[in-house]
């Protein structure tokens, strides 16, 4: 077949523009309000939760030393406060970032109520997590992945908060219907977040556990960060 160069030109223009992403497309896929505090901490720290969230087993595979810097991104009530806080103790800080005043307040009354004086709740912006640049080693994100707007510029921010070496890593639900967990619309495939995650500049590590209804992924930046 003879393919005239202006054709061939405008196949491939339109194939390009296919490809080009819609910022849309890396908005958030649930958006609801986190302010009923009493709610979501009936929610979050159910005590059947641990059976299938298995937060010693997630703790475990980060590979946290004494001595590290850990985020945990949409820390909500802070269900992973204590066993991060002990994984890096001593020496070792905890951000527990949220975007919800209440529930920053909430993390601010536990870590005081648990004695955990390396957990150090932030009040991030929707946009930007309000972290010190190149001062995390390991930034955690449990089922807050999918309410991220505009995730390819969020991630690109992300990668300036890691140190050399640092790492990212996604809980987030499988997509397909299971026993608890967001509606279907709300999640978004593993395949998704690993592209979007490699357009960021990050690379993947693999997936060091399994959840019965989560994908576990791990990420290093693989270049200079955007
Ligand atoms: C489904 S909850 C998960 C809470 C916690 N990670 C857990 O597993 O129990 C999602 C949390 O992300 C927070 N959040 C939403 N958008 C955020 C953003 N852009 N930055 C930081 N936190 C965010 C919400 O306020 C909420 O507390």
């Amino acid at each position: 077949m003879i393919v005239r160069p202006a054709l061939a030109c405008a196949v491939l223009l339109l194939a390009a523009l296919a490809c080009a992403a819609d910022p849309a497309d890396h908005d958030a896929t649930a958006k609801h309000s986190f302010d009923d505090v009493e709610h979501w901490a009936s929610v979050f720290d159910d005590p059947g939760r641990d059976a299938w969230q298995k937060p010693s087993v997630v703790i475990e595979k980060l590979g946290l030393r004494p001595g590290m810097r850990v985020a945990d991104l949409g820390a909500g009530t802070g269900y992973f406060s204590r066993g991060l806080s002990e994984a890096v103790a001593p020496g070792g800080t905890v951000f527990a970032v949220d975007t919800e005043p209440k529930l920053v307040a909430y993390l601010r009354d536990r870590a005081e109520r648990d004695k955990t004086d390396n957990v150090v709740p932030v009040l991030a912006s929707p946009d930007d997590p309000r972290l010190p640049d190149k001062g995390v080693d390991v930034v955690l994100i449990v089922d807050t992945y999918h309410h991220l707007d505009d995730r390819l510029t969020y991630l690109r921010r992300l990668g300036h908060v890691l140190a050399p070496g640092g790492r990212v890593a996604v809980i987030d639900w499988e997509k397909r219907e299971t026993p608890v967990g967001p509606e279907l619309a709300h999640r978004l495939a593993r395949e998704t977040v690993v592209s979007e995650m490699e357009a960021a500049g990050y690379r993947f590590l693999g997936e060091p556990g399994t959840l019965p209804y989560q994908y576990f992924l791990v990420f290093v930046l693989s270049a200079k960060p955007a």
